[in-house]
């Protein structure tokens, strides 16, 4: 059975009590029975608060980010041991706001996402395209770069332990959500990426959509053959709208 998953990234927003009510109330949301996932990635420091609230509950969390190189001279960053010691199962990489804002090359994203397949975190690898790249027809040649610096580092074998996500730069808080067909063509365009190199990782690998996802988008969206859960920014910071999204698939 094909498991939805719903991710929230909460980006630079809370405090110790928002995090502790926000994930707390996010975990009592979980339906039983239900196939569908939650995890939410708050910023390194609420991350201990959330281990807390998540505890003993189905919702599993990460963080945003991580720096590839083990420990050492790295002042201000946080490295892959570090997460699994605050418990988190996964953590992002890749996400358009690091490369655009804090020279996350495909390079080193491909060395981010090595060095948490290194230490059993799940990287949940993010790819898009921007505007001007859309429209100057370029989207799946960017896409395809962003994920061939992937697949050298780590080989197709890495997307086996490893979640995607398709988040269009253009959609992203915008408002602006890629229409469910727009979305799907890219995701199986991926998919068909991957399963010319493995079929059985490709088929099973989860490709979430992110970009301005809310409640009322996320059943049509993820209904997708290829759309297998979201990354939602905005609307994962109120339990309510976090919740709508999850309630609207589980
Ligand atoms: P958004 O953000 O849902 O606010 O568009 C998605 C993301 O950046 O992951």
């Amino acid at each position: 059975m094909r498991k939805i998953l719903v991710a929230g990234n909460w980006k630079m927003n809370g405090s110790n009590a928002m995090a502790r009510e926000l994930a707390g109330a996010v975990a009592s949301g979980f339906k039983p029975g239900s196939s569908v996932e939650m995890a939410v990635f708050p910023p390194f420091p609420y991350i201990n608060i959330v281990a807390g609230a998540a505890a003993d509950t189905e919702l599993m969390f990460g963080a945003q980010d991580l720096n590839e190189n083990p420990a050492g001279a790295h002042t201000g960053e946080v490295n892959a041991a570090m997460l699994v010691d605050l418990r988190c199962q996964m953590v992002l990489v890749g996400h358009s706001e690091r490369r655009a804002m804090y020279a996350d090359t495909d390079q080193r994203v491909a060395d981010k996402f090595a060095a948490a397949l290194a230490v059993g975190l799940v990287p949940v690898l993010c790819v898009g395209e921007s505007l001007e790249e859309r429209e100057a027809g370029e989207t799946e040649a960017v896409i395809a770069r962003q994920l061939d610096a992937v697949l050298e580092k780590s080989g197709i074998a890495g997307f086996a332990n490893a979640v995607l996500a398709y988040e269009p730069v253009w959609a992203i808080g915008t408002g602006k959500t890629a229409s469910p067909d727009q979305a799907q063509e890219i995701h199986a365009f991926i998919r068909d990426k991957l399963t010319a190199l493995d079929g059985i990782i490709a088929g099973q690998l989860r490709i979430l959509y992110g970009g301005s996802v809310k409640g009322s988008n996320a059943a049509e969206l993820f209904a997708q053959t290829d759309i297998d859960g979201g990354l939602i920014g905005g609307a994962s910071l109120t339990a309510e709208d976090f919740l709508s999204i999850y309630n609207a698939v589980a």
